[in-house]
């Protein structure tokens, strides 16, 4: 028997696991509506494709993204900033799908935070060797609202640190179908996603699709 922690299907529900007050891991929380998400991802990106966008550095970032909702999370040589026109096409974002508000709302008052109405989705693509950088959430306007954020396809290894960069991360195992939240004191804490592993995903092949959720305005 091979229990590794990558493994996609928990033969029985697990409970959630904190993190620290504010953050937790639902775990498949997602599982149940993950082909659906994948499928509107697709709708999605044949309107808003999968770009790499150009840091304020002016490096080029090896995640993919896209956005739906009103706002979608953008970055140029000119900073990182919320926009509610997809700067490729000239045109707004396509729409949020009511799945997706309705699973951020459903698992942020799964994880205490009540009332959760999400303006953005970033849909962020890892291919094999993809890594996101150690780096904060705080383009929002307003630090009240949670985070959302939605593991599919590949697992990955989320880091979760503290206040300050340097702060010891952890590694937190994340797969298909499970969802982190964080919010209230624990808004503003440093995290990011180790290089991605060579796997295979039936739904998304070498990929893992993350999608994150902010109340943006
Ligand atoms: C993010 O921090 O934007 C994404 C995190 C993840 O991919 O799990
Ligand atoms: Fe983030």
């Amino acid at each position: 028997m091979n229990l590794s922690l990558f493994d996609d299907l928990p033969a029985t529900p697990q409970p959630p696991e904190l993190l620290e007050p504010g953050a937790i891991v639902l775990r498949g929380f997602a599982l149940a509506q993950a082909a659906d998400l994948l499928a509107a991802v697709q709708g999605i990106t044949a309107q808003a494709p999968f770009r790499h966008l150009i840091t304020p550095g002016g490096l080029r970032m090896s995640v993919a993204m896209t956005n739906c909702g009103k706002l979608g999370w953008v970055s140029d040589r000119k900073g990182y900033r919320y926009d509610a026109i997809d700067p490729e096409s000239g045109q707004p974002w396509p729409p949020m799908p009511a799945l997706f508000s309705r699973l951020a709302l459903e698992a942020a008052q799964a994880a205490g935070f009540d009332g959760f109405a999400p303006d953005a989705c970033l849909i962020n693509r890892y291919a094999p060797g993809t890594r996101l950088s150690l780096h904060q959430d705080r383009d929002e306007g307003n630090y009240a609202h949670p985070i959302v954020s939605v593991s599919l396809g590949v697992p990955a290894v989320f880091l979760w640190g503290g206040a300050q960069r340097a702060d010891k991360a952890r590694r937190i195992g994340l797969v298909h179908g499970d969802v982190v939240v964080w919010g209230g004191p624990a808004r503003l804490r440093f995290h990011g996603v180790l290089p991605l592993r060579e796997a295979h995903h039936a739904l998304t092949g070498a990929h893992r699709i993350n999608l994150t959720f902010r109340k943006a305005s």
